[in-house]
């Protein structure tokens, strides 16, 4: 039996199933292994890991720890608490007219992102300026209606990672600092901050950032190093500001301390840097890479709100969550009556029941004449949350703007 314990209660002769972190986070070589003595348990602790699951059937259990499956149930009933108090944010555009704007823009951004990264590297200096019309251009997308570009920043593929991961964290910390509702600039100065966050990522060597394999302690502590380098080029960047500076100096900060480069604690950390924390680990859990499968986006936001009680604040990781939906946009989910459907957006103010894209029959295992449907009128609800890969079907096809 799988089941949750604290740390605090691992001892020699357990198994370890899961470290229940982010895989980049931790140097071991896989994430299930026996604990064969203290040095092991130490190690743990010192990487700021607060609970674990363990496999009773290969080592010693702990009768009064929950269950993997207890602990999943209590998530899924939280999530559904959360998102029942959302409020209502129309959007002033139809994803028809947006689809086409975003997939344009999606691809401009990545190109402008790769390119700076390439300058940088060569020693260039970043020019604000030039920046700040693709900053305006993905703050009024994501305000015509967000569920076109979201979409189109959780694909990612393996090589290009880097940047577009700086791309799906400004949609994202966008989307997030709306749903907060902060001031316009303060907007533009959290997007042009989540633009750059990893600008560091250019000084560090290519092979630890795309190695196909778990990285060695030595070259773990080179990849954390990105952060310092991200703080070096920012401070040697005219037009920087504070709310910018915090998104790139703190995403790595944990709320309980744990985090990096600077051990910063609860309100030591920024609003501005405790967003972006959340967002970099969403869009990294939720992304595939050279030999890790991303979560589908749901699993993503439930394993955020399980960390919640210890790296970050619960409340934001709510609002987050609230930002973009338990369902998000463009990810795949089983209905009442047996078909999978892809979201195509959330009804706001009802998250519990999104407009869904209608595409497989699961009886009959054949694909359906695609049929949009509002889940609100009644007809149909959702039971479970999909994986595209689990299903094999090719999530690409299914993008808003794909039609
Ligand atoms: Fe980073």
């Amino acid at each position: 039996m799988i089941k949750k314990i604290s740390v605090s209660e691992l001892i020699p002769g357990m198994y370890i199933h899961d470290l229940n972190c982010e895989w980049m986070e931790h140097p071991f070589l896989t994430n299930s292994f026996p604990v064969d003595g203290q040095a092991r348990i130490a190690k743990i602790r010192s990487l700021g890991i607060q609970e674990v699951y363990i496999d009773t059937e290969r080592g010693i259990d702990l009768p009064h720890a929950p269950t993997a499956e207890q602990v999943q149930k209590d998530l899924h009933q939280r999530m559904q608490s959360i998102a029942a108090t959302h409020t209502e944010r129309p959007n002033p555009v139809d994803l028809i007219t947006e689809a086409p704007r975003a997939k344009k823009l999606h691809t401009e951004a990545n190109r402008i992102i790769k390119n700076l990264m390439t300058d940088v590297r060569l020693g260039a200096q970043i020019e604000v300026e030039r920046m700040e019309p693709l900053v305006e251009s993905m703050i009024d997308s994501i305000f015509r209606n967000q569920s076109a570009l979201l979409p189109l920043a959780g694909l990612k593929k393996h090589d290009t990672y880097t940047f577009e991961h700086s791309v799906s964290v400004c949609a994202l910390m966008v989307a997030f600092a709306r749903e907060l509702d902060l001031p316009y600039q303060t907007i533009k100065d959290i997007a042009l901050g989540a633009l750059l966050h990893d600008v560091g990522k250019a000084m560090v060597p290519d092979y630890i950032l795309n190695k196909p394999a778990s990285l060695t302690a030595k070259e773990f502590v080179a990849m954390k190093d990105h952060v310092v380098y991200s703080i070096e080029i920012l401070k040697q960047t005219p037009g920087i500001v504070p709310v910018a500076m915090n998104v790139a100096a703190q995403h790595h900060e944990r709320h309980d301390g744990s985090g990096y480069p600077h051990r910063l604690k609860g309100g030591e950390i920024s609003l501005y840097g405790q967003m972006a924390s959340i967002v970099d680990v969403y869009d990294a859990i939720s992304s595939n890479r050279v030999y890790h499968r991303g979560l589908p986006p749901s699993a993503a936001l439930t394993k955020l709100l399980e960390w919640s009680e210890h790296h970050f604040d619960p409340r934001l990781v709510h609002n987050f969550i609230r930002a973009i939906g338990i369902y998000p946009a463009g990810s795949l989910v089983r209905l009442e009556s047996g078909r999978l459907a892809v979201v195509r957006e959330q009804n706001e103010g009802d998250l519990l029941y999104p407009r869904v894209e209608i595409i497989y029959n699961t009886d009959l295992g054949c694909y359906l004449t695609p049929e949009l449907i509002d889940l609100r009128s009644g007809n149909d609800r959702v039971i479970s949350n999909e994986d595209f890969n689990k299903w094999h079907i090719n999530p690409k096809p299914w993008l808003p703007s794909a039609s």
